[in-house]
């Protein structure tokens, strides 16, 4: 397993290209099954987690071709309606394909997903809503099985505003018989490019990124073709990168209104956040003023960006408090920042911070992405050398972080092949 090993303490300066939104990419690639033909997919970033939702399509029987950025599927071919537990431990998006699959071919297989490393992540609500449009589930063995002959449109409320959840039932609309409501859906952005692509195949969906999506069923969709959008969380990461004392960075290629609560935030802490023409321009501050963030559905506060603003919060100059509302366990970084010197004690979903003059290098060890990335974070800011352990959790969801930071003047590189 590679390790990332920094040499923190050096200002950030230039500019910053951000990638392909992973979390727009993902429903993307379960969009193309629900169109027999060649869907083409631009600006594809290269990540773990691309590659494993590519092997679940080739087990499906899709075909597909990556060059570059660009990534080609042919669903054509396929003929195997089923998401193995092999492919689903490994990255949970995988219960995308549910809603495509049972639309197009009335029957899908998919492993439940089980808990992860920041919650418990049920797919309940998943599941009611194609009940309520119809199909028949049921639990075997770890599996959901699926059933429709075709699904019927229907009036569903979320309980939750759930992310994937909105995504999955939005697909499955779009060829059922008649009219689907979401009431309390997701706003996410990502939710609304989906929208776009599900549009450009020839659905017919309304109100995508307001909390109530209406999608008027059709009896079958085209392929598409279609650049994705950038990275808002790989841009808030970097924002926050270039928070460090004497730095100046342009991260460029996000659209600032995507990232509208993370800039406020890094507005009140004191840094200088400006959109310009060339992209978003940061420079850092002495010393960051604390602010209180509480997580929350887009458009508050992302949970994606909970771990790298605490990071800056433990180098502001008094106490803040970080309330995470999204999901139950997701402060698992903080017994890694503590071993660098961060002072956080946590109550239940709160996390009290008190900010430090400094933090100091350390060998940590990564538990989930956002985790990894404020480590890095963390190693940036800190005095000597850090060493982020199990980084393959970062390369899920960061494309080539180590070169880009390198760009950027920072002292980062990956060391292949240790614990
Ligand atoms: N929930 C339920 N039942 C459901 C679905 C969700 O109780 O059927 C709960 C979850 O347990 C959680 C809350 O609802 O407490 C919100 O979860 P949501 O369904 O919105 O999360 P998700 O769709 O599984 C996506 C992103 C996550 C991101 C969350 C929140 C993708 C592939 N994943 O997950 O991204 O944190 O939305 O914004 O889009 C990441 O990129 O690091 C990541 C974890």
């Amino acid at each position: 397993m590679d390790k990332i090993v920094i040499e923190g303490g050096k200002p950030l300066k230039g500019e910053v290209q951000v990638s392909g939104a992973k979390n727009a990419a993902l429903p993307i690639l379960a969009a193309a099954l629900l169109a027999p033909g060649e869907s083409i997919m631009r600006n594809v970033p290269d990540l773990q987690d691309v590659r494993t939702f590519t092997a679940l399509l080739r087990f499906l029987g899709a075909r597909t071709s990556v060059e570059g950025s660009v990534v080609h599927i042919d669903a054509s071919t396929v003929n195997r309606p089923e998401a193995p537990y092999e492919l689903v431990k490994q990255m949970r998006a995988s219960v995308l394909v549910l809603g495509p699959l049972l639309a197009r071919f009335g029957k899908a297989k998919v492993s439940l997903p089980g808990g992860c490393a920041i919650g418990a992540r049920p797919i309940n609500l998943h599941l009611k809503g194609l009940e309520a449009m119809g199909a028949r589930i049921s639990l075997e063995r770890g599996y959901v099985i699926a059933e429709a002959d075709r699904l019927k449109g229907a009036e569903i409320n979320f309980d939750i505003s759930t992310h994937t959840g909105t995504e999955n039932l939005m697909m499955a609309a779009t060829l059922a018989k008649g009219r689907t409501v979401l009431i309390n859906a997701a706003r996410e952005p990502e939710v609304e490019e989906l929208a776009r692509i599900l549009n450009k195949m020839g659905a017919r969906i309304s109100g995508a990124g307001t909390n109530i999506i209406e999608i008027e069923g059709t009896d079958d969709l085209e392929p598409f073709d279609h650049a994705i959008m950038a990275d808002r969380i790989e841009a808030g990461t970097f924002l926050v990168a270039g928070c460090l004392p004497g730095s100046d960075i342009i991260v460029k290629g996000c659209l600032p209104e995507h990232l509208g609560s993370v800039i406020s935030k890094l507005g009140q802490s004191g840094v200088d956040v400006e959109p310009t023409a060339r992209g978003i321009r940061v420079r850092g501050t002495e010393r960051p003023e604390p602010v209180d963030i509480t997580t929350a559905p887009y458009p508050g506060f992302p949970t994606d960006m909970q771990a790298q603003f605490m990071v800056l919060m433990c180098l502001s100059s008094g106490q803040s408090l970080i309330t995470e509302t999204v999901f139950e366990n997701r402060f698992m970084h903080v017994s890694e920042l503590q071993r660098m010197g961060a002072d956080i004690s946590v109550r239940g979903r709160s996390a009290i911070i008190r900010g430090q003059e400094r933090l100091c290098g350390a060998q940590v060890m990564a538990t989930d992405l956002r985790a990894s990335a404020s480590l890095v974070l963390a190693g940036l800011a800190a005095e000597n050398t850090t060493e982020v352990l199990r980084v393959y959790h970062i390369d899920r969801g960061y494309e080539r972080i180590e070169e880009k930071l390198g760009k950027l003047g920072c002292r980062v590189k990956r060391v292949a092949g240790s614990a």
